[in-house]
């Protein structure tokens, strides 16, 4: 259903690699809800991915830019207002991922310039996004910038590993500088603490099955899919959440306030 709640809105969106991609979904709504934007991901992502069908399908132009390079992001933002033709409305940063994870070496035993390169994707680099918009002047007042988190920041699941610490950072840096883009250009900037979803990022966690399925028997409605995500990302881009900002917002059915559900329990029971 579409009720044009982005209509004439002008913005960014970074991180859509296939159509599992929660950033692939939003691009989907935003477009229904009448935003137009343009697409955006790393040089090698593009290669391997499927973006081109998601930019025809919206209607949208795909710039190639790596999310820690500050020229490539200067490029970017310039360009995309060139192409839509004015300031931006929104951005969505949907961006991971950890090369300790990925190479499977544990919490206790990092390569430290993996670590480093870990954080300068998933956090560091929405810093520079934040930065190389707020000294562009590119977005319109009371428009919204989202990136999305997961509750390993505030509570520990072993294998996340260091994703945990870069999620702990990315929020930080969503608070921080969304006092400043609140200050001086009336800009709200927040994270969504999304459910575990079956993305390429999500299931290279390691144990993501049995993750994802104890998650959905402990949120009272179940976990937040990728489709649930780009709905609530589309009401914060929209007018109705002009004073949301510096805030974490779980969007998780439930689970981060659940202690233990009836399922969790029943399944320890003796008796
Ligand atoms: P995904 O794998 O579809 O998206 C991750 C994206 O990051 C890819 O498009 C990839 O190309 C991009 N990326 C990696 N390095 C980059 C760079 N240097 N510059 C620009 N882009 C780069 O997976 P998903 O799940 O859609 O991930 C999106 C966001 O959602 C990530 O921040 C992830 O941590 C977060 N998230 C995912 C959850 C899950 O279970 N899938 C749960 C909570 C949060």
């Amino acid at each position: 259903m579409s009720y044009n709640l982005l209509k004439g809105k002008r913005g960014i969106i970074f991180g859509a690699l296939d159509e599992n991609s929660i950033a692939w979904k939003t691009a989907e709504r935003v477009h229904e809800e009448g935003g137009t934007f343009v697409l955006t991901n790393a040089p090698i992502a593009m290669r391997m991915g499927q973006i081109d069908a998601l930019a025809k399908k919206t209607n949208s132009e795909i710039i190639p830019a790596d999310a820690t390079d500050l020229d490539d992001l200067e490029n970017l933002v310039q360009k995309s207002m060139e192409i839509l033709g004015g300031k931006l409305d929104f951005v969505l940063h949907s961006i991971g991922m950890s090369v300790n994870v990925r190479k499977g070496r544990h919490y206790t035993d990092q390569k430290y310039d993996w670590t480093t390169k870990g954080w300068d994707v998933s956090a560091v680099s929405f810093h520079k996004v934040c930065q190389t918009i707020f000294k562009a002047d590119a977005m319109n007042e009371w428009g919204s910038i989202v990136a999305l988190t997961y509750m390993a920041a505030q509570r520990t699941f072993p294998d996340y590993n260091d994703m945990a610490d870069n999620k702990a950072y990315l929020e930080s840096i969503a608070r921080s500088f969304g006092y400043f883009f609140g200050k001086e250009k009336k800009v709200r900037v927040n994270t969504i603490s999304q459910s575990p979803t079956p993305t390429t990022a999500g299931k290279g966690v390691k144990g993501f099955d049995g993750f994802i399925n104890y998650a959905e028997k402990m949120s009272p409605l179940g976990n937040a899919s990728a489709q649930d995500c780009a709905d609530y990302t589309v009401s914060l881009f929209s007018d109705l959440t002009r004073k949301v900002t510096m805030q974490n917002l779980f969007h998780d059915g439930g689970f981060s306030n659940t202690g233990v559900s009836q399922e969790v329990v029943e399944e320890f029971s003796e008796d």
